[in-house]
């Protein structure tokens, strides 16, 4: 009767909890301890640049984090990388993939299937990183453009294309088509949709140089905050 129960309980946890799976729990450790670090920073604001982290990242940050979390790019690599499972079929290193059954997008994972509700409150977000390059512009009563205005610019085009390089933003284009590789879609006269088809297909790479460009900002702010980095005034006019 006791081992009916247990094995009733065991059913409901995602079997990446009960496994002593050390790239599993390595990654819930890392997440925790980033999320703590996270909520431990203060707000940085130097030269009217404001870190991307607080605008209002840090106010709404289990969506943004949910946002990446779910991502399609980032989901592959941490299913393969982390978990090891589903591995591709020649690198099995584990060498047991085939004898479990690919349990992804089920159980706990299955909060990955919202992720385009994620990226429709990502879509609100996007113009706070516009406002804070206007801000770093304006802040002093006249124009100045700074080398900080132009990484902020940068970082600002990086998590544009990023979120509408999304796969599910494909998939509202392509007008909720299912199959969006049959022909009747590769030849669709949507040029917006041929357009984000050929962004989508970089989608990965766009995801991990957002997320690095997004990292290397939080710094170079740092870094000026701190007194390390000057910020260059590169024009500077009269409003
Ligand atoms: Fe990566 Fe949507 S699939 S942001």
């Amino acid at each position: 009767m006791k081992a009916a129960n247990e094995s009733s309980w065991k059913q409901l946890i995602p079997p990446e909890f009960l496994e002593p799976n050390w790239r599993f729990w390595s990654f819930v450790f890392i997440s925790i301890l980033g999320s703590i670090l996270i909520v431990l920073y203060t707000v940085p604001v130097y030269d009217g640049l404001t870190d991307p982290f607080y605008t209002p990242t840090v106010l709404i940050l289990p969506l943004v984090v949910l946002f990446r979390l779910t991502c399609y790019a980032y989901r592959k690599d941490y299913h393969r990388h982390l978990f090891n499972h589903p591995n591709t079929c020649a690198a099995d290193v584990r060498l047991d993939s085939g004898k479990r059954g690919y349990t992804g997008e089920t159980g706990f994972f299955r909060i990955e299937n919202v992720h385009r509700y994620f990226m429709y409150t990502a879509w609100g977000i996007l113009p706070f990183f516009y406002y804070d390059i206007y801000h770093s512009i304006v802040y002093t009563g006249a124009i100045t453009v700074s080398l900080g205005t132009v990484i902020l610019t940068i970082n600002a085009v990086a998590v544009t294309v990023y979120t509408f390089s999304c796969h599910s933003v494909r998939h509202l284009i392509g007008g909720y088509r299912d199959c969006v590789n049959c022909p009747a879609n590769r030849n669709s006269k949507n040029s917006l949709y041929r357009f984000q088809s050929r962004l989508n297909g970089h989608h990965e790479a766009i995801a991990w140089t957002s997320l690095i460009m997004f990292v290397f900002v939080d710094l170079f702010i740092r870094g000026m905050v701190a007194g390390i980095i000057p910020n260059i005034v590169l024009i500077h006019g009269v409003l």
